[in-house]
């Protein structure tokens, strides 16, 4: 090929780079996307295409390589340029008050400009740019030596490969904190518990998981972002050398995402301010934190003040109240829930943390307390983060005394005492009783109305209680045709109150599909498969005539949840209740669904491949089957009309023709990916 041509194709595959980048960058850190994921999906094929034909174009900047490669034996160790220090502990604010006198002593000053920031619940990370490409990436590990995991954090969106066109330093180390952001985490545990596999306590144990993987397609598999807080090693002056702020900022036009909640204050009201305000955002931030880091904001003046024994003398942590504490178990008993699961619970000796008394704390199910051996009598470590509810963490063995208890399940439910039995393959036991036990009627009109549900304020426990007891409401349908007269008869239910839930019910009418099929309560059926449902299908109808095949096909629903489906449907009282419901009034915008017919319901229908070469983990009668249970057609000779050509090894005359006609060839791994990715797509 001429000199000017391979030019071309350089210049080409560059371009595309720099593109797939951009819309990396509005999709993952700005959210807000240019192009849709169809177009987007094009441009990365074209580049896979163009490298695989081109291989001495193919560098290990390329946004291809962020899909993870081939699994590590184990991870190699990395020596920080600069050690990687922690933060000393502010737990008051008297701490606070002594830290910032401290300060002002040693710079002579009498008020002081801090930088504060939130601090990231997750893993602290260094990035090193050589010529704005990153090389390596590394934990924080003892903080002289971590741990070599590059091709991880590769595939976290967020970071940059490659600095855009600016003038950053020829090396620069960016350090910040790999998080996974709450709504990924739960997804990642709904998903989790469909496959059985393993739930993860919190978002900054899922995120530390998935991190530490050898394999960087596990990694590239778990939703995670990072967020820049400050710069390591770097050569040369690009750098912005006054504040800490600027040098934020810098971050920030580099590429980096950097917490929106970073405030300049000043003096310690600034920072008590600061402390409180996030406080109260706390619960409603996309991601976990445990507490503000205050820095002085002067570069000059953080190098006066320096460092005293490994953690600076310029930056403090205030961290919010424990989250931790120790108390008696004094009782354990056991509540009905929603779909009759029996959830042990530990009645505790009243004890503060975070901010609250508990009194009770979880503990799961009977496993679990096996597992952790936690009996009547015991001192135990219990445990609240975030929304979650609390739950016993550990027992303290030390602390048992002779006479601990031993928790047995009760054979029948102590609601309505039906027989409790537990389902093979199932951690937990079950009242058998269905909504003839008062418990499972409560909790189902509670989850009905809950705010990610139908959204009936003002609905609250005390008042469903109430209710069912009295038998007003059997149903979630009977909420409709409540009157002020049946309502103004419940205690403590005035005139006004009563007004305001009616209110309430009547708004509720309008909703949404995806939020009506949450608040059905179905088994296995959580928020976001509620959300796919209403996606994929756009209308009621639909999903209650849906047969299991189709259900599966839709990305993310396997057999568990498609039986629970369709088990939920096949009850005439649920129908009826639903029919109850929508002739009431409630009602949702409806619409054709993602895709038209059930039938192209399959994301790869419309598309063919052609198979070629042997492939290594799969003959390639599976690879057929596997590509056509997804929709796609497999035919034998490659035209214009072929989408992808699967090249396994020794290719015949199929793989020259794709290249002539610029039909896209995929490796085996590949195919893998887009296979995969086409099943999760949400
Ligand atoms: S600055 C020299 N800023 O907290 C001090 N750290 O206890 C460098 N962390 O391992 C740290 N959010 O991973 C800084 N906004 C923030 C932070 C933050 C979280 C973590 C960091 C470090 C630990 C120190």
């Amino acid at each position: 090929m001429m000199c000017a041509e391979i030019d071309s194709i350089k210049q080409q595959i560059q371009n595309l780079r720099a593109e797939i980048e951009r819309h990396n960058y509005q999709y993952y850190t700005l959210d807000a996307p240019l192009i849709p994921d169809a177009e987007y999906d094009k441009l990365f094929v074209s580049l896979q295409h163009l490298e695989r034909a081109y291989p001495q174009f193919l560098t290990e900047d390329s946004p291809t390589q962020r899909v993870g490669a081939t699994p590590l034996k184990e991870f190699t160790q990395i020596k920080h340029a600069i050690a990687m220090l922690s933060l000393n502990n502010a737990f008051s604010d008297s701490d606070v008050e002594a830290f910032d006198r401290r300060v002002k002593e040693a710079l002579l000053k009498d008020s002081i400009e801090y930088v504060a920031e939130p601090k990231f619940d997750g893993i602290a990370v260094s990035l090193r740019y050589e010529n704005g490409i990153l090389r390596t990436g590394a934990t924080r590990g003892d903080g002289e030596v971590g741990e070599d995991i590059t091709l991880n954090l590769k595939t976290i969106r967020t970071i940059p490969i490659v600095l855009p066109q600016k003038n950053y330093p020829p090396l620069l180390e960016v350090r910040g904190e790999v998080l996974m952001l709450k709504a990924d985490f739960l997804a990642l545990n709904e998903r989790q518990a469909r496959k059985g596999e393993k739930i993860f306590a919190n978002p900054r144990n899922a995120a530390a998981g998935s991190l530490r993987q050898l394999d960087s397609k596990i990694t590239a598999s778990r939703q995670l972002t990072f967020f820049a807080y400050g710069v390591g090693e770097c050569v040369d002056t690009a750098l912005p050398t006054s504040t800490q702020h600027s040098v934020l900022n810098y971050l920030l036009s580099l590429g980096f995402p950097v917490a929106q909640e970073v405030k300049v204050v000043a003096g310690m009201k600034g920072l008590l301010s600061y402390y409180q305000s996030i406080g109260q955002q706390r619960e409603n931030l996309p991601y976990d934190i445990d507490g503000v880091v205050y820095k002085v904001n002067a570069l000059r003046d953080q190098e006066q003040l320096g460092f005293v024994s490994r953690a600076p003398r310029f930056a403090i942590a205030h961290k919010f109240p424990a989250q931790e504490a120790l108390t008696q178990v004094l009782d354990i008993s056991v509540q009905v829930g929603r779909t009759g699961a029996l959830t042990p619970v530990a009645r505790l000796q009243p004890v503060f943390v975070g901010g609250v008394t508990l009194t009770n704390a979880t503990l799961h199910n009977l496993d679990e307390i096996i597992r952790k051996d936690v009996r009547v009598g015991d001192t135990v470590v219990v445990r609240r983060a975030g929304d979650v509810i609390p739950e016993v963490a550990s027992v303290i063995m030390e602390k048992r005394p002779q006479n601990a208890l031993i928790f047995q399940m009760p054979p029948h439910c102590p609601i309505c005492h039906s027989h409790v039995v537990r389902l093979i393959d199932e951690a937990v036991f079950r009242c058998t009783g269905g909504l003839f036990c008062l418990a499972q009627r409560k909790q189902a009109i509670l989850h009905f109305s809950s705010r990610r549900a139908m959204n009936i304020e003002g609905l609250g426990e005390k008042l469903v209680d109430q209710m069912v007891d009295q038998a007003i409401v059997r149903t979630p349908a009977d909420l409709y045709r409540l009157g002020l007269a049946a309502l103004v008869n419940l205690e403590r239910m005035a005139q006004k109150s009563a007004g305001n839930i009616l209110q309430a019910i009547e708004k509720s009418k309008q909703t949404t599909l995806a939020r009506f099929i949450y608040a059905l309560g179905i088994r296995n059926v959580g928020e976001t498969t509620a959300k796919d449902l209403a996606k994929y299908l756009g209308n009621l109808d639909r999903l209650i005539a849906i047969d299991e095949i189709h259900l599966q096909q839709i990305p993310d629903i396997g057999p568990v949840v498609a039986q629970s489906i369709i088990n939920f449907f096949a009850e005439s009282h649920n129908r009826e209740v639903i029919e109850q419901l929508r002739a009431s009034g409630v009602h949702w915008a409806e619409h054709e669904g993602k895709l038209l017919h059930a039938d192209s319901i399959l994301p790869l229908s419309g598309k063919t491949f052609v198979l070629t070469g042997t492939l290594a983990t799969m003959s390639r009668e599976q690879a057929k089957e596997k590509i056509e249970t997804l929709g796609a057609k497999v035919s034998n000779s490659v035209s214009k009309k072929t989408d992808y050509v699967i090249v396994g090894s020794d290719p015949g005359s199929k793989h020259d023709k794709a290249v002539s006609l610029g039909v896209a060839i995929l490796n085996e791994d590949e195919l893998m990916i887009l296979l995969n990715k086409v099943q999760s797509v949400s």
